[in-house]
């Protein structure tokens, strides 16, 4: 069985007070054990929000981003080995926003990847179409390559630890959120991707999330197709009562 995952996307919002005084209010409202939660603040609020999850179990946390060098002159960007230190579990690598604006590839993507999980951070990878390729009808071709080029170099041997997210862009900040049926097909078809890439029995064990204006209203929707495994989480994710409450879905 798949554990879900619900994480929170924070993007450039929150400084460090802000996200430790989320984190306080939040966590007495978590209930759902049977998850795992996960916070992506901002990189210079990340002592904060250790601090704050000191001492439990349910919320872990990661970063935006990850480099693939070990060091070295690159300009603002976190090696793994800094993250570790830092005590993140996870990093998210390619999400569309890095991609639009800061020039992510599809290669860049899997180093970063690579990197995360050779160091023993969990890589959050994320792909999704634009609003132009779904209404011209290649979303699922440009999806099924985005994804080979972003998993690229991914042993087979440790493919099970890595997490997809599905993020159609048109959704994203939009309130249009994709139909749970429109997500479950099209994370279906991700996941038979996997098992050629990599194996039927790894894909079975990869959790894919889906993002796009997930809220407390249409997560349990969501959360009830059978090949969705969480949620990546933007907007309700920056206000505890609506994070906790799409934390505390129920799939009864
Ligand atoms: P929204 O939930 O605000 O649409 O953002 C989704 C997202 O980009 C999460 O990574």
């Amino acid at each position: 069985m798949r554990k879900p995952i619900i994480a929170g996307n924070w993007k450039m919002y929150k400084t460090a007070k802000e996200a430790k005084a989320f984190i306080n209010e939040s966590l007495p409202l978590m209930k759902n054990k049977d998850v795992d939660v996960v916070v992506f603040p901002p990189a210079i609020a990340i002592p904060a929000v250790a601090e704050a999850l000191a001492g439990q179990e349910l919320v872990k946390y990661g970063a935006q981003n990850v480099h693939w060098a070990a060091e070295g002159a690159y300009t603002g960007e976190l090696s793994v080995g800094m993250l570790k230190d830092a005590g993140c579990a996870y990093a998210l690598c390619g999400h569309s926003e890095r991609r639009q604006y800061f020039g992510d590839t599809d290669d860049t993507v899997a180093r970063r990847a690579c990197a995360a999980l050779a160091g023993g951070i969990i890589p959050v990878i994320c792909v999704g179409e634009s609003l132009e390729q779904r209404e011209q009808g290649i979303a699922l071709s440009v999806l099924a390559e985005q994804l080979a080029g972003s998993v690229a170099g991914i042993p087979a041997g440790q493919a099970e630890n890595i997490v997809i997210a599905y993020e159609p862009v048109w959704a994203i900040g939009t309130g249009k959120t994709a139909t749970a049926a429109d997500a479950q097909e099209v994370i279906g078809f991700l996941r038979k991707e996997l098992g050629k890439l990599f194996s039927d029995a790894v894909a079975e064990k990869i959790r894919i999330l889906y993002g796009g204006s997930v809220k407390p209203g249409n997560i349990q929707e969501l959360m009830s197709q059978l090949d969705i495994d969480g949620a990546l989480v933007g907007g309700a994710s920056l206000e505890a009562v609506s994070f906790a409450d799409i934390v505390n879905y129920s799939n009864k």
